[in-house]
């Protein structure tokens, strides 16, 4: 017996509310906001993301779906949304377009990751991005979307966690501080992290291991570091999110797992859970990709939330997506005769766009009404050699489990009533 491979798993129909329900919600946020969609491909060239990502991060060292195509190219599956977009920004000429250009995505993700609760091998994201503009009140609209975002889904319980890790001019400052601070704790740090002290220091914040969480409580904080610009522009970000009412708390401890981060960096998290595994979505500027890819200088921002981790958290926090409206209508028949009426009717239902079915086959009546309870169905009309004669069916409403006869001809017109 197959599987779906692990760290992956099938929407079955009984999930897909959940997920139409989120993407109808980003949908109706991004018109709000002025944002349009954008479909990129399932796979790019992998030097995009390994260019982008960064060589030293986890996702390009050890999590990518890499693989050589029959003319010999090397593809990665798409392992996140940004680059992607950003390729398509430049590949386009967006850049003539009026700035910023305001984008957004549902696409799939794919990383090779120890699966476990919230944490999958394919997962979807929405995920917006604003291109070609560096002022402040822009982070503060994605902060501001991305919030409003999960109050729309009808999520509560969240705290928006908020930081500035500066630019290419204050950064590395900062980063020989930070490994001065590590190397002072060198025998405590986790083997990851002192690989991180050689190759990506940025990084040594995030880890989770408890010898190493004291040695990030007293680390230097990026803040301090920054530029006179920087600085400006997170007082900027602060100031416009005051006025905007998001409620925030900064954390100096938050960098992000992707290297293209400048400046504003930013995660929506449930209260108490703070912590990667559990970020329902996260985003930050990228001031510098656009050129990395070969463009001019564009600086931009955008942020991206796990749809599985959204669903997760709805059924723990009890928000149902809701019901599917309009009435599904169950022909059930007897006879011959009465099956070939039912196959006419059921069609022309359909056409004036009552969703209707029959389960064929030649069922007694019980097990067919039985069947059409368990669909959901809600009318039954019952058709009999007897009703078929006479021009006649049964119309059953199976809440009120109370049926009336109802001649052929109304049928239509008495279930489009009902249906509104
Ligand atoms: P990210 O933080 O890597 O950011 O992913 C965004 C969100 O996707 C996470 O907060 C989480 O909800 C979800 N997610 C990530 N990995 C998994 C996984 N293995 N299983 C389930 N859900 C997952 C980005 O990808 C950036 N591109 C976001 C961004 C957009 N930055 C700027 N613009």
């Amino acid at each position: 017996m197959y599987k779906a491979p692990r760290g992956t798993s099938d929407i079955l129909p009984e999930e897909q509310g959940y997920f139409r329900y989120i993407e109808e919600r980003a949908a109706e946020l991004c018109r709000l906001y002025g944002y349009e969609r954008i479909d990129t491909p399932v796979f790019e060239d992998a030097r995009l993301f390994i260019r982008t990502i960064g060589p030293g991060t986890d996702i390009v060292e050890k999590e990518t779906y890499s693989f050589e195509d029959r003319s010999g190219q090397a593809m990665t599956l798409r392992p996140e949304g940004t680059a992607p977009i950003c390729r398509a920004y430049l590949e386009h000429g967006m850049h003539n377009l009026p700035q910023p250009v305001r984008l957004y995505y549902i696409a799939s993700i794919f990383r090779y990751e120890r699966p476990q609760k919230g944490r999958y091998r394919q997962h979807q994201q929405f995920g917006f991005e604003a291109l070609g503009d560096a002022d402040p009140a822009l982070d503060a609209e994605v902060i501001d979307m991305a919030w409003r975002f999960f109050d729309r889904i009808g999520l509560s319980h969240l705290c928006l966690q908020l930081n500035s890790i500066g630019c290419k001019l204050c950064r590395p400052h900062y980063l020989e501080e930070l490994k001065v601070h590590y190397s002072a704790y060198g025998d405590r740090l986790c083997p990851d992290c002192k690989a991180r002290l050689l190759r990506n220091p940025l990084r040594l914040l995030d880890c989770k291991k408890p010898s190493c969480q004291g040695v990030a409580q007293s680390a230097p904080r990026s803040v301090d570091y920054l530029c006179p610009e920087c600085g400006e522009h997170f007082e900027s970000v602060l100031r416009y999110l005051f006025l905007l009412g998001i409620p925030f708390e900064k954390n100096h401890r938050l960098v992000r797992g992707l290297d293209y981060y400048t400046r504003t960096v930013f995660e929506i998290q449930p209260k108490g859970e703070a912590g990667a595994q559990s970020a329902l979505g996260g985003g930050g500027r990228y001031d510098d990709l656009i050129e990395e890819l070969g463009g001019r200088p564009t600086p931009a921002i955008g942020f991206a939330a796990g749809m599985e981790r959204i669903v997760l958290n709805m059924k723990e926090q009890g928000v149902s997506p809701p019901a599917p409206s309009g009435s599904k209508v169950f022909v059930a028949y007897f006879g011959d005769e009465a099956k070939d009426e039912a196959v006419r009717l059921i069609a022309t239902l359909r056409r004036t766009g009552i969703s209707a079915f029959s389960s064929f086959g030649d069922r007694s009546l019980k097990a067919q009404l039985r069947q059409a309870d368990a669909l959901g169905a809600s009318y039954c009309l019952i058709l009999s050699e007897e009703e078929v004669k006479t021009g006649t069916a049964m119309l059953r409403d199976m809440a009120k489990g109370e049926q009336r006869r109802v001649s052929m001809g109304d049928v239509v017109g008495q279930l489009q009533k009902e249906n509104h």
